[in-house]
């Protein structure tokens, strides 16, 4: 078991729609400000080719997702949400991309859905992705939701990952501060990092970046389903 590095986390589950319906309204200004640094190298770094298989998991109100739409138009893009204010506007944004950049798109969805139990075959997808909602689980369930994404992946499938992670300056643990002061502040995100339980949980060539934006500290994280990987 990876060793607990983080401040525990203070929002359940079952908390998570509720909360994120109340942000859904004004989430993208901050995220706007400062994660687009991250999200911008995390798509740089998914390479993401024409005609693959994607799922982004937690996809929030779509604001990777509407780069996965531009990147690939002849594949199948999935995303997925707990919370249906989210998904929404993520519907929203993704048909005010297609008829922006009249993309010739016609295979996308935007379910409901968990990272705990993805509802799709084993080896199904070959790139997942998936920024800032690690921060709301417990750090003991980062493996076993590592392990569902990995298991979903195909042999040699790639997963993109962004996480509010522990600063490298006085200044970043600000952040960490609002959520000592009460989580809902910062939606539930606290800082932590995936990089030792990716491993534990059988991810191989592990790349990790650490990017700080307006003071706020991301890591954005590539790694590999291993083409030897057996469940
Ligand atoms: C901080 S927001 C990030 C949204 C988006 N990924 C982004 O980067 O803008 C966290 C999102 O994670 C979703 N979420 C939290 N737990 C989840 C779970 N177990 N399964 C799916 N989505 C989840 C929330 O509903 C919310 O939309």
């Amino acid at each position: 078991m990876a060793t607990q590095t983080s401040t525990p986390a203070r929002i359940t589950k079952k908390q998570v729609p509720l909360l994120y319906s109340w942000i859904a309204p004004t989430h993208d200004i901050l995220a706007f400000f400062v994660e687009s640094k991250a999200r911008d190298r995390a798509i740089e770094l998914a390479a993401i080719d024409e005609g693959e298989r994607i799922l982004e998991v937690a996809v929030g109100t779509g604001l990777s997702f509407q780069y996965v739409l531009q990147k690939n138009t002849t594949g199948h893009n999935t995303g997925i949400d707990l919370t249906p204010a989210m998904l929404k506007k993520a519907k929203k944004r993704a048909q005010r991309i297609i008829r922006r950049h009249k993309l010739p798109i016609n295979q996308y969805s935007l379910e409901i859905g968990d990272a705990y139990e993805l509802g799709f075959p084993d080896a199904h997808f070959d790139l997942v992705l998936n920024s800032y909602m690690f921060d709301l689980l417990p750090e003991d369930h980062f493996v076993p939701v590592l392990r569902e994404f990995l298991r979903v992946l195909k042999p040699g499938g790639r997963l993109i990952q962004m996480n509010m992670t522990h600063g490298k300056n006085w200044y970043n643990h600000l952040w960490e501060g609002l959520y000592r002061i009460h989580p809902t502040l910062l939606g539930g995100c606290r800082c932590i990092s995936t990089l030792e339980a990716m491993q534990q949980a059988g991810f191989v060539n592990v790349h990790r970046e650490y990017i700080s934006q307006w003071t706020f500290p991301s890591e954005v994280i590539r790694s590999e389903r291993s083409i030897t990987y057996t469940p």
